[in-house]
């Protein structure tokens, strides 16, 4: 049964922009009088930002292809069943910036090829999909130097290059094919407020 709010994810390559898009959006939507729930992935809950910190410090090899699947799940699943599921049986907007596809994206197609056993994974312990998707897409080399730039010290997926940003930004593409009824893709190469006011206006034929 669907839950009676909104859920809606932000995704795209690193420096694509979609955590100032998911803001401006959050803050948009209360503006109207909405309640919104602004989080992200990993993390989100406690739990899932211990294990975020787990994920995304220390060597590039600290982890398997296939246990970083697992760590990503573990945080998806508490970050699901403590703020996501409550707050859409609430009645509340939720805006994610990352979720599965992310995974399906990053450790599904980048690192190796595991979409079969992320898809598996989800369907087990996860078996929710946002109601929305917005891919922000962007041209991979401005996303990897805005990504840089930012130098946030989360190390591990920082030191990834041009070539894995150009494949993603491939696969996010490819994923829109997939799912056209909840993945919207929205062109992030624009003026921020530009780009603002697309999203606001995918989301607002949404709601009730
Ligand atoms: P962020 O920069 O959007 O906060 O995301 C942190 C990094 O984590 C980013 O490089 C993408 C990566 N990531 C995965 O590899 N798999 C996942 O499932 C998620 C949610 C993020």
């Amino acid at each position: 049964m669907s839950a009676p709010g909104l859920f809606i994810s932000f995704e795209g390559i690193d420096g694509s922009g979609k955590s100032t898009q998911a803001r401006r959006l959050d803050a948009a939507l209360r503006a109207q009088g909405r309640e919104t729930v602004l989080t992200r992935e990993p993390g989100g809950s406690p739990g899932a930002e211990e294990i975020r910190r787990l994920l995304l410090d220390g060597p590039e090899d600290r982890w398997s292809a296939e246990t970083e699947i697992l760590l990503f799940t573990a945080a998806r699943r508490d970050h699901l069943e403590r703020v996501i599921a409550p707050a859409l049986d609430a009645g509340r907007v939720v805006i994610c910036d990352r979720f599965a596809d992310s995974t399906r994206m990053y450790q599904g197609l980048g690192r190796a090829a595991l979409r079969g056993l992320v898809d598996r994974l989800h369907t087990l312990t996860i078996g929710r999909e946002p109601d929305l998707t917005l891919l922000i897409d962007m041209d991979p080399a401005t996303g990897l130097d805005r990504a840089l730039s930012r130098g946030t010290g989360e190390a591990r997926f920082e030191s990834f290059g041009s070539d894995m940003q150009a494949r993603m930004r491939e696969g996010f593409l490819a994923l829109a094919r997939e799912f056209p009824e909840r993945i919207s893709t929205v062109d992030g190469n624009r003026a921020e407020d530009t780009v603002a006011a697309e999203v606001l206006r995918l989301v607002e034929a949404r709601l009730p």
